[in-house]
């Protein structure tokens, strides 16, 4: 079903970071996985040759700038991958008329303090953190071209709390975190009073693959991808090294990170209607993947 388009030369961006290295792995020989160093999405020249040299009919882009605390002590960190990035790359998918993946987050939520409810794919916006108003103006680039351009293919596709199982080049994430705080101390204090998903980066492959072949002008928009499943970051550490977690709050972290309290959102579920609606493969539920990690950690799984 995924092939059946014929598909070839699909360019994935980011492609050294957690959710591009593991796209490049599921398409295989079809990818063309491009990493930072050879291509600079932020750099539009950059962008324009390696669009020419290597006749992409397919973008995806998993390039982007994560790290919420420099984005906000210096908004170009953010802007510069998050935002004008996304404008190079929509620029040029838009014009070719090739179909475009885009990554989003789930952190262009999170103003409505008394959420409860996970945010479906069209629920008004509100970022609270410079990292997050960088990736919405991210989706309005794309959505500005698709305007512009109807009949294009293409998906924005919000993700939230992404890790990788582990490997020998095992990318930055909170698992690889508190696996490696285990070792030195127990009684890690993980944050208890924020809401959010987490998701498997070969899960989202999956799920990102299925797009690139199956999205078309009719079904383009903004998709929810995640492990399902609203849980606290203490939730999937307890899942992972038992009792050796203590839960803290959102408050204590960002005296602990030196960042405002405020920038950290305390309720982004996403639901992922629309994504199942159409049709995409679905993915185990977070703590499934929890534990297949924790296997893969050979940590003992302490199921209370
Ligand atoms: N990680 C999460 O929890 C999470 C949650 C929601 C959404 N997302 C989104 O998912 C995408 C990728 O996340 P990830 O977990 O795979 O992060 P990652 O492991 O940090 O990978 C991101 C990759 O993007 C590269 N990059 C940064 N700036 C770039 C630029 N200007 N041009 C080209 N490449 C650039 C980075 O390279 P360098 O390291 O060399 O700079 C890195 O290899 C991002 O768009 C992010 O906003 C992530």
């Amino acid at each position: 079903m995924y092939y059946g388009s014929g598909l070839t030369n699909i360019l994935i961006t980011g492609a050294g970071g957690q959710i591009g290295s593991a796209l490049s792995k599921r398409l295989g020989v079809r990818a063309i996985p491009l990493n930072h160093r050879r291509l600079n999405i932020a750099d539009c020249d950059m962008v324009e040759a390696v669009m020419q040299r290597e006749e992409p009919q397919a973008i995806v882009n998993c390039a982007g700038f994560n790290n919420v605390r420099r984005c906000d002590s210096d908004t170009r960190w953010g802007w510069e991958a998050n935002s004008v990035g996304v404008a190079n790359l929509a620029n040029v998918a838009s014009r070719l008329a090739i179909p475009f993946i885009h990554v989003s987050s789930d952190f262009v939520f999170g103003q409505d303090e008394n959420r409860d409810t996970p945010y479906d794919e069209d629920s008004p916006t509100g970022p609270v953190s410079n990292y997050g108003f960088s990736k919405l103006a991210g989706e309005f680039e794309v959505l500005q071209r698709a305007v512009r351009y109807p009949d294009w293919e293409y998906a924005i596709v919000r993700t939230a709390g992404v890790f990788s199982m582990p490997s020998e080049r095992w990318g930055k994430n909170f698992f690889r975190f508190i696996t490696e705080a285990v070792k030195l101390k127990s009684d890690i204090p993980i944050v208890n009073d924020v809401m959010t998903n987490i998701t498997r980066a070969e899960d989202l492959a999956e799920a990102l693959a299925w797009f690139v072949f199956n999205i078309t002008a009719a079904t383009a928009g903004i998709y929810h991808v995640t492990n399902p499943g609203c849980l606290t970051w203490y939730d999937a550490a307890l899942l992972t090294i038992g009792q050796k977690v203590m839960s803290s709050t959102k408050a204590e972290y960002a005296w602990q990170v030196s960042v405002p309290a405020e920038v950290i959102p305390d309720y982004t579920c996403l639901s992922q209607r629309k994504y199942l609606e159409l049709g995409g493969p679905e993915l185990p539920p977070w703590d499934e993947a929890v534990k297949e990690l924790a296997a893969a950690l050979e940590v003992k799984v302490d199921q209370q």
